[in-house]
């Protein structure tokens, strides 16, 4: 088979090297790709979302199947486009349908899904410029701190969590006046949920579905879970407290209802299904969909998959997920991210990477990297993923440790925290 991989991130990386690793690849193109994946496969100069420029690329290089990395050409609908086109809609796109992708690309539908099928989430209304003063009605009658989200895609930024009444009016308004553009003319304002957060992936043929390894991961830039953002520092997989009897929840309330409310709804889901959860009293609450595998949890999941990924995306393509078998790894596999200097803020680009042929008992996954001229140097805030196995997370992450200290270029950082929580 011929395969596209759409995206350009660890994750892209990850999905490459566990794709390559089935019989059934002849061709794995990655667009645009990364000095990592030019690696495994090859790199072809595309963005993910052009996707006039996709079908060009398809039908000359006789790709047979389409997986998508990143979120943005899901939302913009690269699954209906497959399918609306004569030329293109027998080739499968692993990824949903752009109704389906509303569960990431708007939390508003994403939370009225939830409510539609008894999933449990947190109590929530959403607002517009015209009901602003409802908005300040709603947040008086909740507890501090309070959660703003952007109904749409705002580049994992959206999310404001604010300890005083006062302000949350304040950014309330601002956000229905455009603090996100488009993405925050409707707010969602939901209560604030305390707990210890998981991440739970599935991949389902809109019938059926395979839950994959869980995994948790690090968002914060500072050790101890401190400081702004990013789009995540590292990730460990298993989690100790997503157990059976929690796991168990969570597919009986929340997975079968996700795939049998999408199939009752006719929207149309052949890939992954993202579920942000937190464990509140012991139960498991969802704090978002996403509709794409996570970054940096991919570059963990990967390595506990030991079934063929291609035999699962196809039957994923297929509908017969049902007898398709997901063996996994029993050891432990982590990811601890590096990162440029500065990042999440302003960092500077194009830094020389060396080391990397020293590593030894990791896999190197590259997120932001490219090839210039000899060298490999630094393209994004995250650059490299270093994943490893071990008996256990401590050993793991003890290698990963090890092998970030051998790469070195100019504001190397990373936490030597990841997995301090569990
Ligand atoms: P989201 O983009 O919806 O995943 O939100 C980003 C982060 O904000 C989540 O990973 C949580 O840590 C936090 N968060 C979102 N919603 C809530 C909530 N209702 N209660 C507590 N924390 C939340
Ligand atoms: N790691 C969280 C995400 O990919 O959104």
């Amino acid at each position: 088979m011929n395969i596209l991989l759409l995206g350009s991130g660890g994750r892209e990386n990850a999905l490459a090297w566990k794709m390559k690793q089935s019989s059934k690849v002849n061709n794995l193109f990655i667009a645009p790709g990364n000095a990592g994946t030019a690696m495994i496969g090859t790199n072809v100069e595309m963005t993910a979302s052009d996707f006039p420029k996709i079908k060009e690329f398809v039908l000359a290089n006789n790709i047979n199947m389409v997986v998508v990395g990143p979120e943005d050409p899901l939302v913009k609908g690269v699954y209906d486009f497959f399918k609306n086109d004569e030329a293109l809609k027998a080739i499968p796109v692993i990824g949903p349908s752009k109704e389906g992708a509303q569960l990431e690309g708007s939390k508003d539908f994403a939370k009225a899904f939830m409510m539609r099928h008894d999933i449990p989430t947190a109590r929530y209304q959403s607002f517009t410029k015209d009901t602003l003063e409802e908005g300040y009605a709603f947040l008086e009658t909740l507890e501090a701190p309070y959660v703003l989200k952007a109904d749409g895609l705002a580049a994992g930024k959206g999310v404001l969590i604010i300890s005083s009444l006062d302000e949350a009016k304040q950014e309330l308004a601002a956000m229905l006046n455009g603090m996100f553009g488009q993405a925050s003319k409707t707010v969602v304002i939901e209560e604030f949920l305390s707990g210890i957060e998981c991440s739970v992936f599935v991949l389902s043929d809109g019938e059926n579905y395979k839950i994959l390894p869980v995994a948790k991961d690090y968002k914060r830039i500072g050790e101890g879970d401190t400081g702004l953002n990013t789009g995540g520092m590292g990730a460990v997989s298993p989690v100790p407290f997503a157990d059976d009897t929690f796991m168990k929840k969570v597919e009986e309330r929340i997975v079968i209802p996700t795939v049998e409310g999408l199939k009752k709804e006719n929207i149309e889901y052949k890939g992954f299904i993202f579920l942000g959860l937190i464990r509140v009293n012991g139960e498991p609450m969802v704090i978002e969909y996403n509709v794409r595998m996570g970054d940096p949890e991919t570059e963990a999941v990967m390595l506990r998959i030991k079934s063929d990924l291609i035999d699962l995306f196809e039957a994923t393509a297929n509908g017969t997920l049902d007898n398709a078998t997901l063996e996994m790894d029993p050891r432990a596999a982590v990811t601890v991210m590096l990162v440029s200097g500065g990042y999440p803020g302003d960092y500077e680009k194009g830094k020389i990477i060396t080391g990397l042929d020293k590593i030894e008992g990791s896999i190197v996954f590259h997120a932001g990297t490219k090839q210039d001229g000899e060298n490999i140097v630094t393209d994004g805030g995250r650059v490299l993923a270093i994943s490893s196995y071990g008996a256990t997370k401590e050993e793991a992450l003890a290698k990963s440790f090890e092998n970030a200290s051998k790469i070195q270029y100019d504001g190397k950082y990373f936490r030597s925290d990841i997995g301090f929580d569990l």
